[in-house]
């Protein structure tokens, strides 16, 4: 098997094992790593009696990248004794490595994450270079696993159980090194490789004998242990806490986790190692775990690898964005082009309007700046790069625009041939809006061709989804052009064709009209928005809603109404209409919609409600709730695919987690269908079980069970 940690031994008995798998781009923990570690702990106890000390580095730009993702996929139930004896070798060695009895230091010269994490954690000493890339982390749980290389057991004796579980192993974050330290998951944060080594070998001179804290005499659990009465006390309001962080949703990794914890904060470490496997084992072969990592991982990979991107189509860089209108989606477009480097100029009608987007962008990198993200001269260097105006002639030269005035397709257009003259010959047309056919916008434009939709999510800075909407005349350069512009921006591009609505705004108003209908219809509103959130959605439909702007809504309501022949009413629609013209409700920005809000903060339910509604569906089953929001969702995804405003079912996976808060447990909606209990066959016929309960918006495309089997498996589908 292939070695994949290099030994070497200096003159001063101190050894460097470098971690450096030669058939892979990143090291992670796959069985060749498995052998090369037993083989190097038989090397180290041999020598011992000759060593000064171990130094843990790595020959790759990454320190280590954790699991082996592809095998975790792969097993079913009737791998588990093979994967615990694996887990179970894994552990032993790194038990070896900090009970060698010589001082070993993890010198992590990038990001560590998951298993690179958990072998630092069985050093004695752990010291990380500030790469500006690098990050530290048990990401574990947003795959639906948990670190099963000792991370949970050692997190916690070194954090404690409610140190590790917050900060760790719950929120799955990903730290820069500098709040890893902040963290205690680090010792030390070095600013050059040649630190990294000098302090790795300073500290192995100072300290010849080190044992981990949980082995020395006087070790106590910080925090307390389960069995003393400080810890004992905080206990039974773990479970609450947890479901609070989680919302209510009952998911299999953050469970499993704070199973682990506790029960293993409460055993010797051998023990709470093999619970560690156990629960591990259980996670690896459930199907949540295979859906998150075919979405987070291999989805994402694909997507952000360039799956949708026009093969061979040479795309000249955009160095200079035309931003038109500085509102919330313009500012935050602004702020993030600005940020990657690119000249900006933003244009609205009056000078104080443009320069909302400076004011915006000043907000954030102050916020940046604060929490040691940036430097003051970076944060200047980014807002030198925005230029605010109302006079078209600023635009010269641009060689892209990105429009995101109200949405309102007139206007889209007259700012369009506003602009069109002065901008740079050939520039990218892109507009932002939310649910306009391209190809209509594209009409008013002389070259159809360079035009295309580049929807952004709100707030933009922290949303990293980007919805490219080809046109009918929209050109594979301009296609190209978009989404190498979408990724130099840090964006997770995704290729849809036009459609009123594309794919996102269009399904998440089946969420939104699904919700708000059974509110009409006499659910209390209270049980619609938890049936969401133990769903996993991350927001429920009417606090969305009011985010959205039931105004808003209303409008695009209205757009599609007067557009298309094949638009229903539906008594969702209703609601919301009496909500915005007869109560003054129209949502969160004026502190009134679904919700009441005081300063900006979500506070109950509006109690008024219940008068507008029917007695009808007071008796609808909770599974129901869930399932007619899930449904909802799901049938419009399969109609876009069969319409083809969707492309790939990767698309539609990542678009409806990343861009309309879709369960990402599900790993993304054309998996729900797929993984429905019965599978595909098993999803129509419960479609067909609400349609006869709620309506013909429920009733399955036909043969939908062949009609997905016969789709050319797409490479990451983990089906
Ligand atoms: P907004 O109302 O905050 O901003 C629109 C801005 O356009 C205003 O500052 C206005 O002064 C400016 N404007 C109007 N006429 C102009 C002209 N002739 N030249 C230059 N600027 C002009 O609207 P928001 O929310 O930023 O939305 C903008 C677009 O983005 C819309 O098409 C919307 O559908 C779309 N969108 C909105 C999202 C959201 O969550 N609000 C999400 C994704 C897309």
């Amino acid at each position: 098997m292939t070695n994949t940690i290099r030994y070497d031994r200096s003159a001063d008995g101190i050894v460097t094992l470098t971690l450096d798998d030669p058939d892979q781009s990143a090291n992670t923990m796959n069985r060749a790593y498995a052998a090369s570690m037993s083989a190097v702990l038989d090397r180290l106890e041999a020598e011992r009696d000759e060593l000064t000390g171990v130094i843990v580095t790595s020959a790759k730009s990454t320190f280590f990248a954790g699991g082996d993702l592809p095998q975790m996929v792969r097993a079913t139930r009737a791998d588990a004794p093979e994967l615990a004896e694996l887990l179970g070798t894994m552990k032993r060695d790194l038990r070896r490595l900090e009970t060698l009895g010589r001082p070993v230091v993890a010198a992590v010269n990038g990001s560590a994450l998951g298993g690179g994490l958990e072998i630092a954690l069985a050093c004695h000493h752990r010291i990380a270079l500030d790469a500006p890339d690098s990050r530290l982390g048990l990401p574990e749980v947003t795959l639906g696993l948990l670190p099963g290389a000792g991370g949970v057991t050692r997190t916690v004796r070194m954090l404690g159980l409610a140190g590790a579980l917050t900060t760790v192993l719950l929120t799955g974050r990903r730290m820069r090194p500098a709040d890893a330290l902040a963290a205690g998951l680090v010792d030390e944060v070095v600013a050059t490789p040649a630190e990294l080594l000098d302090r790795a070998r300073a500290w192995i001179a100072a300290n010849p004998r080190p044992r981990q804290p949980w082995d020395r005499p006087d070790y106590r659990m910080p925090g307390g242990t389960p069995a003393s009465r400080s810890l004992a006390a905080q206990l039974p309001a773990f479970p609450a806490t947890l479901r609070k962080q989680l919302k209510g949703a009952r998911l299999p990794a953050p469970e499993a986790i704070l199973a682990t914890a506790v029960e293993g904060a409460q055993v010797d470490l051998e023990t709470a190692f093999t619970l560690e496997t156990r629960h591990l084992i259980g996670l690896l072969t459930g199907q949540v775990a295979k859906n998150m990592i075919g979405a987070f991982f291999f989805d994402l990979k694909a997507v952000n690898g360039g799956a949708a991107r026009p093969t061979g189509v040479d795309a000249p860089p955009v160095r200079r964005v035309a931003v038109l209108g500085a509102g919330m989606m313009g500012a935050g477009i602004a702020y993030a082009c600005a940020s990657a480097g690119l000249d900006v100029v933003v244009k609205d009608v009056t000078p104080e309007a443009a320069d909302r987007a400076r004011d915006h962008a000043e907000r954030l990198l102050a916020r940046t700046v604060r929490k040691g993200r940036a430097t003051e001269a970076d944060a200047r260097a980014v807002l030198d790069r925005i230029t605010t105006t109302d006079q078209v002639d600023a635009l010269a030269g641009c060689d892209a625009v990105i429009e995101a005035v109200f949405e309102d397709p007139a206007l889209k257009q007259a700012v369009f041939a506003e602009v069109l003259p002065v901008l740079a010959p050939g520039a990218l047309l892109a507009s932002n809006t939310s649910t306009l056919p391209i190809t209509g916008l594209a009409e008013g434009v002389d070259r159809p061709s360079d035009f295309i939709g580049m929807h952004f999510f709100s707030p933009v800075d922290r949303m990293p989804l980007l919805e490219i909407v080809v046109g009918e005349r929209t050109s594979d350069a301009a296609l190209a052009r978009a989404f190498d512009l979408g990724r130099r921006i840090g964006k997770t591009p995704i290729v849809v064709n036009d459609g009123r609505g594309f794919f996102t705004s269009r399904v998440i108003g089946r969420f939104i009209d699904e919700a708000v209908g059974m509110v009409a219809a006499g659910v209390p509103a209270a049980s619609v928005e938890q049936a969401a959130l133990q769903a996993g959605y991350p927001t429920g439909p009417l606090a969305l809603a009011d985010e959205v702007s039931l105004t808003l809504i209303q409008r695009i309501r209205r757009q599609f109404e007067a557009a298309s022949d094949e638009f229903l009413p539906l008594p969702a629609h209703r609601l919301i209409d009496e909500l915005v013209d007869a109560y003054d409700r129209p949502g969160r920005a004026t502190g009134r919609g679904f919700y009441s809000y005081q300063d900006g903060t979500r506070g109950r339910l509006w109690s008024g409600l219940a008068d507008l509604t029917t007695d009808a569906g007071r008796a609808v089953p909770f599974t129901d709730l869930q399932e007619r929001m899930l449904f909802a969702e799901a049938l419009d995804a399969l109609r876009c695919l069969d319409e083809g405003v969707l492309r790939t079912e990767t698309d539609a996976n990542i678009g409806s987690i990343f861009g309309i808060g879709f369960p990402a447990w599900t790993g993304g909606v054309i998996r729900y269908v797929r993984q429905y209990a019965g599978g595909p066959a098993g999803f129509a016929a419960r479609a067909t079980e609400l349609a006869g309960r709620y309506g013909d918006r429920f009733t399955p495309p036909a043969d939908l069970d062949d009609r997905l089997a016969a789709r050319t498996a797409e490479p990451t589908g983990v089906a």
